[in-house]
């Protein structure tokens, strides 16, 4: 056999392919982290010294950076002037907060996913898992500007839109919308601003993503209609809500049937429970798609493994299929369970009622 065609070389290409990838997600959180990209597309082309005089960074590190930056093809570098550059077509996905093309949020979530390793070795010895205060700060602020982009261009213009008796009674006014599992608020923000005559709460077990949510909440201007509290979904509430909302809450809890529990007993005889969780297939070996090796890292660095730190379910990234929304729907007293047609890559939403 021809050595070009061996099965090794071709392994052997994918790895290389791979080592690409994961270099080139690194390098982005560099210019994400530090703010490079911004620079770039605010002040324009620049050498490396001009960069570092600009930015106040080391100059010899902004030289390796831009060169591999341009090796990758995220900049351009120009061989006479020295200069390096940021495409303009770039901006809206390496730039923008909240754009529709943004993928800050996807490299940050990534880059800092990948962060406490030995811990994770440790748990594939030994079981368990890690827990929240071992997560990189990174790995929120990636969560937070992926909610930023999908609430924005998705949950408040498409979905919304396809749960109509939702939409108008959230219109008319006077009734009650949680948004449990609620993050940095993205989603409570943005439909508290869409729908100023309803009251909003949004509920969370971290409190750090409590206070980030207040303070984004604050700067976006919406304060009249808007509460966040930190709280413990797996603890029956006391209140009742017309609605209720979950994104991408269930999968990562580490009772997840006690969860739906508290959330039956707070939404209201006549009211709607919004659950949106990761798209996936009722058997995992089914799951196809670009997005899909990712999803699995994500459970092993965050969804699945914080889970199982706590004696969790640890159902995973792609545990929350169709078949087990409705499992769960049937066992907590939901009657109903439609699937919302949306578009979106990574996201399924269900439209359940009592
Ligand atoms: C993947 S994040 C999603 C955050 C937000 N909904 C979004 O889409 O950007 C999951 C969130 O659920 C919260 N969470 C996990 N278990 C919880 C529980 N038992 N009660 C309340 N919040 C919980 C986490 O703190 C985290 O903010």
């Amino acid at each position: 056999m021809d050595d070009n065609n061996l099965p090794q070389k071709d392994l052997i290409k994918k790895i290389v392919g791979d080592a690409r990838g994961a270099v080139g997600i690194r390098l982005c959180a560099i210019g994400v982290d530090l703010g490079i990209f911004e620079d770039l597309a605010k002040n324009g082309p620049a050498t490396s010294q001009e960069l570092a005089d600009r930015m106040n960074l080391d100059e010899r590190y902004l030289r390796e950076w831009g060169l591999g930056m341009f090796s990758l093809g995220y900049l351009d570098f120009d061989k006479v002037s020295r200069k390096i550059s940021l495409n303009k077509e770039f901006i809206p996905v390496l730039v923008e907060e909240g754009g529709k093309f943004s993928q800050k949020g996807l490299i940050e979530i990534l880059n800092s996913s990948l962060l406490p390793y030995h811990e994770l070795l440790n748990s594939f010895k030994n079981g368990g898992g890690i827990n929240y205060d071992k997560i990189d700060k990174g790995f929120w602020n990636g969560i937070d500007q992926t909610g930023c982009t999908r609430y924005r261009h998705f949950l408040v213009t498409d979905w919304v839109d396809k749960m109509p008796e939702l939409k108008s009674r959230l219109e008319i006014g006077s009734v009650t919308f949680a948004d449990f599992g609620c993050g940095s608020g993205r989603s409570t923000v943005e439909m508290a601003k869409k729908f100023p005559k309803s009251q909003f709460f949004g509920f969370d077990l971290f409190e750090p993503n409590i206070e980030r949510a207040k303070k984004i909440a604050l700067d976006a201007g919406v304060k009249n209609n808007l509460k966040f509290m930190q709280w413990d979904v797996s603890n029956p509430l006391t209140e009742k809500f017309d609605f209720v909302a979950c994104f991408d809450l269930i999968h990562d809890m580490i009772d997840p049937l006690e969860g739906m529990k508290t959330i039956r007993k707070a939404v209201k005889d006549d009211g709607i429970f919004v659950l949106m969780d990761i798209k996936c297939e009722d058997d995992p070996a089914d799951n196809e798609g670009p997005m899909v090796p990712f999803m699995y890292a994500m459970s092993l660095h965050f969804c699945m493994t914080t889970s199982l730190a706590n004696n969790g379910a640890g159902l995973g990234t792609v545990g929350l299929p169709e078949a087990k929304v409705k499992e769960y729907c049937d066992l907590v007293g939901f009657k109903t369970v439609k699937r919302i047609e949306t578009d979106h890559p990574l996201n399924s939403v269900f439209e359940i009622r009592p």
